[in-house]
This record gives structure tokens, sequence and C-alpha cells, in this order.
């Protein structure tokens, strides 16, 4: 990382990995599709981590199966887009930034998609200044990203992607179909370089708020990011992400980390998948996600409470409160979801009862 990027609140990942992917260009003699950095073994290899023949270690960034992140990079490296599809939390938007920095060099061709998300922001827009001044010209030409990324041969990222109105998705299907895009008022175009793809996500839990047309979901090969499939690999993501947090918030590493951590981890899982680890107690689940991202997210504040308010051992009252606001998301349900699932499970473990003493204390 470099001096610049080291002051910065949340570096790009092409800035944060700067030396990896270094290595990695250094280390990479296979074919290059058009204006990749990398080939798409070395993006791979970027993103589940490896040892290079130098011995520079690569750190892994998705933890899951390499299948997918080959079909995900395969997809990119043809001439369709790629979706990534899944519930929240399942690293959409970390693997797409990562797949930029990887393949472009440059994460920033982003286009966020709401309700609001207007047309401009998938085209063009312009200057209106300059264009009461001077007419339609180029310099008065707003390019958007997607725009920006047709003339680089780069790729543009597109979050969220049902979230955008129909009319504003369907400005894509132009570009991915003739990989062109027409400025009538210029009488012209721009016409995609090579190397150009498009990697949206997009989230099953909004499903049905804007549905893909067929058109376009045509144009898209789509890869769902599953939730982790064990307690293990999950207790590694939230490991690895909230140690990385935790240095650039400059939180000293707490003792008992770990044994949190796993307890974190198995609660959501338990909830989430509404049966104990054992298989033996059914439970109620409550109307929250329990994304990994919430459980690094408690995690993280837990340590940031144990830093500064406690004696540096992170303890079951330091995540405790995080846990109780990540599954009571609705007072009424949830509240006893989570009453439930305190009595019935919590109490009859014996070596949770700190955590059950913490949690009680919250007022359940
Ligand atoms: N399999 C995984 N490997 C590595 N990191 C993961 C994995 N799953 C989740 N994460 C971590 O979870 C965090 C959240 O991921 P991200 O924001 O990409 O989720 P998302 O799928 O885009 O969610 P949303 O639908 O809410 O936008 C990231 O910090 C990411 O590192
Ligand atoms: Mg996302």
């Amino acid at each position: 990382m470099t001096d610049t990027a080291a002051a910065l609140q949340r570096p790009h990942a092409e800035q944060l990995f700067a030396a990896e992917l270094a290595a990695l260009a250094a280390a990479d003699d296979r074919p290059r599709p058009p204006q990749w950095r990398l080939s798409p073994w070395a993006v791979v290899t970027y993103l589940m981590g490896g040892t290079l023949p130098g011995g520079e270690v690569v750190t892994p960034k998705y933890v899951g199966s390499r299948r997918l992140i080959e079909t995900a990079v395969a997809t990119v490296a043809t001439d369709r887009a790629l979706l990534l599809l899944g519930v929240p939390g399942t690293a959409k938007s970390w693997v797409s930034e990562h797949l930029a920095a990887a393949i472009s060099g440059d994460s920033t061709l982003l286009v966020q998609g709401t309700a609001g998300t207007a047309e401009e922001a998938v085209r063009y827009g312009w200057n209106y200044a300059r264009l009461l001044a001077e007419g339609p010209s180029p310099a008065a030409l707003v390019p958007s990203p997607v725009m920006v990324a047709m003339e680089k041969g780069a790729i543009a990222r597109i979050e969220e992607l049902t979230r955008m109105p129909s009319d504003v998705q369907d400005a894509l299907i132009t570009v991915l179909s003739e990989k062109s895009l027409p400025v009538p008022e210029l009488t012209s175009e721009v016409q995609a370089r090579r190397g150009f793809n498009v990697v949206a996500t997009a989230n099953d839990r909004d499903r049905g708020v804007n549905d893909l047309s067929s058109a376009l979901r045509r144009r898209f090969n789509t890869v769902v990011l599953p939730v982790p499939a064990t307690t293990e690999d999950e207790v590694h993501i939230v490991t690895s992400r909230v140690a990385e947090l935790g240095r650039a918030l400059d939180l000293p590493p707490a003792d008992g980390a770990d044994h949190e951590i796993r307890r974190v981890v198995t609660i959501f899982r338990e909830l989430r998948r509404g049966v104990t680890e054992d298989g033996r107690t059914s439970l109620k689940t409550p109307s929250g996600t329990l994304s990994v991202a919430e459980a690094i997210s408690v995690v993280t504040s837990g340590l940031a409470l144990a830093a500064h308010f406690g004696d540096g051992v992170l303890r079951a009252g330091d995540v405790a409160a995080g846990i109780r606001g990540s599954v009571v998301r609705d007072p009424v349900g949830d509240a006893t979801v989570w009453s439930e699932y305190l009595e019935t499970v919590v109490r009859e473990r014996r070596d949770w009862s700190d955590f059950y003493r913490a949690a009680r204390e919250l007022g359940d």
C-alpha cells in the first residue's frame, strides 16, 4: 500500500493490493485477453490467493468455491456480461470490485443502482453551462462510467442492477448487444474497445422490485454466490475481514476474539437455518438476513468497545448488543424469536453462561 492509500478511509482494491497485483503481473506469463492487466489464471489467483513462484504470497480475497470464481472470470473474458447474484452479504460487491481491479486495474467505473438512477448514469449527460453556451459538442458531453469503460476497454461495474428503473436497465441492452452507445445529438457513437465488459450485482431479496427484463437477462451469465457452506468457512471469512478492518481502524488485536467470533457465527448460522448445529432443536427464524457482513460488523464494533472501554479482551458483553441488534429488526416478532433462542438454546449451553447473562442484561 502506498502512503497516500494508507491515509484513506477506504482505499480502492487496486490501491490496497497494488503490490500483489504488480507481483502477479510480473509472474504471469500466460496469454492475456485484449486490454487485460492479467491473464484469467492470474485473476483467479488474485481472488483465491496463492503463492507465486518467486515466493510472494497473494492473500485470498474470496473464500469459497474456486470453480465459481473461474466461471465468473471466464465469463468476463467472453462477450457476455457477468451478473453476480445472491442474498445480502455474500461478497457480490466485494468480488466485483476485485475483478475490476485485477482485470482493468480500475474498480472505480461504477454505477450505483437505486430507484432514482437516471439514464445519464448509464449513457451520458451534459454540462449544461457549456451546452447552452456552445451547443452540443464533445466537450459539453459528460460521459457515464459505462461510456468511459467502453472507450478504455475496461470493466464497468453496476451495483444493485435490479434496483434501477426498468427503462434505465434497458439502456444497457444496446450497450451489451451492439457494444456501442449512440450519441444522436452529435450524430456519433462510442464503440466499445476490446476488453470492455460489465460486471453487475443484484440481490436475491430484491427480486420483484424491478425484475430484469428477459432481453437484458439473456445478455448476462449469472453466477450465484452462496452463503458460506460451513461454520469453519464463515469463521475464517469473519476472522480475516475483522483483522483487516481492525488494522485500518488502528484497533489493537483483542485477546479472546477467536472465541467470540465462533460464537457470533454459530448464533447467526443457527438462526439463519432455523436449527441448532447439532440438528436437535428447530428454531424460529428472524426477519433479518444475518449476513456474514453483519457478523463482521458485530465483531468489529465489539473490538472497538473492548479496546476503548474494556481491558482489550473481547468478551460476551462486547458483542451481545450487536448480535441482538442484528437479530431483532422487527420489535415484535423478532424479539420473541430472540428471547426463545436465549431460553431454549443459549441457557442450556454450559460454557455460554457469560453470553446468556450479557444478553439478559439488555432487558430481554
Ligand atoms: N465468501 C466470502 N469471502 C470473502 N469475504 C466475504 C465472503 N462473504 C462475505 N464476505 C465479506 O462480507 C462483506 C460484505 O460483502 P459485500 O458487501 O460484497 O456483500 P454483497 O453481497 O454485495 O451484499 P449486499 O447485497 O448487501 O450488497 C465483505 O467485507 C466481504 O469481505
Ligand atoms: Mg453489494
